[in-house]
């Protein structure tokens, strides 16, 4: 087995406090559990995760990847691609480049 999928969404950051991450948090909260992957993908709430310029920010764990300005309508993507953790891939279309 390998590392536990981790989300973490900066809802402590002023800059993605402001641009409404807290709704994003909780739409994550609502598609892991619609999809029944509340036990296989850690959902945390985080500090600023150095990606301001893009907020509302997630990381993924431990691909350490990137998403930026995210909305709640995009959690459901976002889930969706972490579904079968083996063959993880990125939305990239919301991927913060670097
Ligand atoms: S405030 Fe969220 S990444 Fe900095």
């Amino acid at each position: 087995m390998g590392e536990k999928l981790k989300l973490f969404v900066c809802t402590k950051g002023k800059h993605c406090k402001k641009q409404g991450a807290k709704k994003v948090y909780c739409a994550m909260l609502e598609q892991l559990e619609e999809m029944g992957l509340e036990d296989d993908v850690c959902l945390k709430k985080s500090e600023c995760l150095g990606q301001c310029s893009k907020a509302p920010a997630v990381q993924v764990k431990p691909h350490n990847y990137y998403y930026g300005k995210i909305g709640p309508d995009d959690c459901e993507k976002i889930i969706k691609s972490l579904e079968t953790p083996k063959k993880t891939k990125p939305v990239k279309k919301l991927l913060i480049k670097r």
